[in-house]
């Protein structure tokens, strides 16, 4: 980590991402927030190691989290980290990436663990990025995140800026609580893995044994060696398929299941591909 400037303002960003949408969004922040003469660090907890240390919120002015949003909240790797925090009262913000579908609950349950945790959670965001299941055959949001979404990104910069320079201590207030409750939600989690019957795995005789996909993988859940992933530890993030060098990595086919989420969301593609990205404070 960088050290400390005590003239500026000091924000850690601690995000995860497993596909590279919430980096993306990241990266378009850490750069406008440079701009704003903004001492920022980023802090990438995506691989398993990352995810074993903690950090010391006392150094900072300010905590930017970054999360895709799986099973309509944070993802469990994350929101197990955050356990792990001691806020001491520290102003934070947080950011999304989704894919089109039930974000609501995901604003609302951070919001409640970040405060069980000591933290004053000032404004979160969302953003469109492509569904990762679009790599099994589902089309939500293909070309997200775009030029629209990082301009929103940047808004959010200059959003948290003023609040943290005015010393504003005003909590966002406006999510209301969820149909779902988060033993329900759990329950979702446990579903996705029935509609993705086979876990990422080697087809074909081209893998180049690189061990990438190992290496990268955030629950340690990947044997490059096999070619298989343990169904105990994978999340299905599907980083090992993004970041597969020979493209020999797969699920099964999820082509048929896409109109049949739109069905259950009751909407359209187009509708999906028209929504926009969201700041709330
Ligand atoms: C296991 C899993 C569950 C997901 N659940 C949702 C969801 O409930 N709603 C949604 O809109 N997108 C969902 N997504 C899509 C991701 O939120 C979206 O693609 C996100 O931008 C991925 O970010 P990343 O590229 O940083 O990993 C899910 C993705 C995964 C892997
Ligand atoms: S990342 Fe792809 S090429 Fe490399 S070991 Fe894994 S499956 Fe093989
Ligand atoms: S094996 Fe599972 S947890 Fe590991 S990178 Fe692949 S999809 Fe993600």
């Amino acid at each position: 980590m960088d050290s400390i400037d005590e003239n500026r303002l000091n924000i850690i960003m601690p995000f995860f991402s497993g596909t590279g949408n919430t980096e993306k969004i990241a990266n378009i922040m850490k750069q406008k927030l440079t701009e704003l003469n903004v001492n920022i660090e980023t802090y990438n907890i995506t691989s398993y190691d990352t995810r074993l240390e903690s950090i010391d919120v006392d150094k900072y002015d300010g905590v930017i989290f970054g999360f895709p949003i799986y099973s309509m909240r944070a993802p469990r790797v994350c929101r197990q980290w955050i356990e792990k925090l001691d806020g001491r009262g520290k102003k934070c913000f947080v950011f999304f990436t989704y894919g089109g579908f039930g974000k609501q609950p995901a604003h609302y349950y951070i919001k409640k663990l970040l405060n069980e945790h000591d933290f004053k959670l000032l404004g979160t965001a969302e953003f469109l990025g492509a569904h990762t299941f679009n790599y099994g055959g589902w089309q939500a949001v293909e070309s997200r995140p775009n030029q629209s979404d990082y301009t929103v990104a940047e808004d959010f910069c200059d959003i948290i800026y003023n609040k943290l320079m005015s010393n504003n201590e005003c909590e966002v207030n406006q999510f209301d609580k969820p149909m779902f409750s988060e033993e329900q939600l759990d329950g979702f989690e446990k579903y996705r893995f029935k509609a993705v019957s086979q876990l990422p795995s080697r087809e074909g005789e081209s893998c180049s044994m690189c061990g990438l996909c190992e290496e990268l993988c955030p629950t340690k859940a990947m044997d490059s060696v096999n070619g298989v992933a343990d169904k105990d530890k994978c999340i299905l993030c599907l980083r090992c398929i993004a970041n597969c060098p020979e493209q020999v990595l797969r699920i099964n086919d999820l082509s048929k299941t896409w109109n049949v989420k739109l069905q259950m969301h009751n909407t359209t593609k187009e509708e999906i591909d028209s929504l926009e990205s969201r700041i709330f404070v």
